[in-house]
């Protein structure tokens, strides 16, 4: 375990305006891949294929919240949540990825968008959360430029849709996987193992995100406009040299996308690490400006830190992933809060004072519900203290300005299928049932204002006296 955090934690300790917030993706929960004129995406035609996903899962009804959403924000309105970060998924807006809009898939989105509302839950929606349509992926996917354009006007159906009501947007959610897992190592949909392609991918995906900055500008001139990217803070493995494998897995993971997209340029020596593979051509006159169209903010994932190596052959691209022996959660990362600091501290650092909002971070353990609670201790424990490294964050003046706990529920875990649970709430996957967890009780007495609450938070414990709201775990939403 890590260090219990010694200073109580309070959400006065954050800016007033702080957005605190869950988030989600559709794919990973929505279900309904047929309802209402939704196309197929990649991820459909991926976990439909043998091998792909941990026992055969695929997200046909995932936990049913396209038919769930007001159970669903009502319970975050329990919760005391205020901010919702969603996704919309392309292949409802526009079946084949491209041409007119699919109103009924809007729809949707609408009703979702006016429920959170209703319960005065700011609306975070993020663009394109991986789930491609599959005809586009059938014309050359992201590796296609083309697929950049069709993104572009994807955005501004949303933008037309959406954007008298929804004023924060978030282009891409974490372009490295979509390019490196998706094309690269074949781990995450369409599963192609192409380097080459893997890296016109990730051009092609920050031109879109740069051209539907543009079209989300001109449609709704008050809208808060940002990309989100997963980071990690990267070091050399105590006691063995690694430098040249932090700069370059630094390059690949974290600067290849901050670099074009806060400074319009790609890393001179990651273009030169790669030059074997590839020339860049796919890299047109005029891209990097719109690439680096400038933002609101900057969406950070975070997760873990990289600690790494010289891999075994001395001379060659090879790196060594290190493990230090830290805890580790059930993905098989280790739980470094300080690695949170270390990164947003970094960012405003090297690229100056952009606003920053930590978009996802949780992590996934091996939960039990048992007579109707989860006490998942070492969740709560994560949130803490990542919480806290966002607070020295702060302090170190970093422009922060939200926090979205990864996830509101349990979920598809993509490649991992139902078998990792994220959620501050359980689902039970047969029933649907929702079952607040520990961590979402001790979030939500965060949130209500109660400093420190207990990790444990029984009722008749830290939730009873203090907090205002009265939530019940076991209420069935
Ligand atoms: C991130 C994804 C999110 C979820 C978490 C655990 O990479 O954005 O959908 O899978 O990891």
């Amino acid at each position: 375990m890590t260090m219990p955090v010694q200073e109580p934690l309070s959400r006065n300790d954050f800016p007033r305006d702080f957005s605190w917030g869950v988030a989600t993706s559709s794919y990973q929960i929505e279900g309904g891949t047929k309802e209402d004129g939704r196309g197929t995406s990649i991820w459909d035609t991926f976990s439909g294929t043998p091998g792909r996903v941990v026992d055969g899962d695929n997200g046909e009804v995932a936990v049913e919240h396209f038919h769930r959403y007001q159970e669903d924000v009502a319970l975050m309105a329990d919760l005391g949540v205020e901010a919702y970060r969603f996704s919309v998924a392309w292949p409802r807006v526009q079946p084949t990825g491209s041409g007119p809009a699919n109103r009924a898939g809007l729809d949707f989105y609408d009703r979702l968008v006016d429920t959170l509302l209703a319960r005065e839950i700011t609306p975070w929606a993020t663009l394109y959360h991986w789930d491609l349509p599959q005809p586009l992926e059938d014309t050359g996917g992201w590796p296609a430029r083309d697929t950049a354009y069709r993104f572009a006007e994807y955005a501004g159906h949303v933008a037309d849709a959406l954007g008298d009501r929804v004023k924060h947007f978030i282009t891409l959610n974490e372009p490295w996987c979509s390019a490196f897992l998706g094309y690269g190592s074949g781990r995450h949909a369409p599963g192609r193992t192409d380097p080459v392609e893997a890296f016109a991918a990730s051009h092609h995906l920050l031109l879109g995100h740069g051209l539907a900055v543009a079209e989300l500008r001109s449609r709704v001139p008050d809208a808060h406009v940002g990309i989100t990217l997963n980071l990690y803070p990267v070091e050399a493995a105590e006691g063995r040299s690694g430098d040249d494998a932090v700069r370059r897995v630094d390059g690949l993971s974290n600067r290849w996308f901050l670099d074009p997209v806060l400074r319009g340029t790609y890393p001179k020596d990651v273009v030169e690490d790669v030059a074997h593979l590839t020339d860049l051509s796919f890299v047109q006159d005029g891209d990097l400006e719109r690439v680096s169209t400038p933002l609101d903010f900057l969406g950070v994932n975070y997760y873990t830190r990289h600690v790494v190596a010289a891999g075994a052959y001395p001379g060659s691209a090879g790196v060594e992933f290190v493990s230090r022996g830290l805890p580790t959660t059930a993905m098989g990362w280790e739980v470094d809060p300080d690695g949170l600091r270390d990164i947003l501290t970094r960012v405003t650092r090297d690229y100056g004072d952009i606003p920053v909002v930590l978009t996802e971070n949780g992590a996934a353990f091996d939960d039990a519900l048992v007579d109707g609670r989860v006490h998942d201790a070492e969740r709560v424990e994560f949130l803490r203290s990542h919480l806290a490294a966002c607070r020295s964050a702060l302090a170190a003046g970093v422009p922060l300005r939200g926090y979205f706990a990864w996830s509101l529920l349990d979920n598809f875990e993509w490649a991992e299928g139902y078998a990792k649970r994220f959620g501050i709430v359980h689902v039970d996957f047969q029933t649907q049932v929702r079952t607040v967890k520990d961590s979402g009780l001790w979030y939500a007495a965060l949130l209500a204002g109660r400093d420190d609450p207990e990790p444990d938070a029984a009722p008749g414990g830290a939730l009873a006296g203090g907090v205002t709201r009265d939530l019940d775990p076991q209420a069935t939403y």
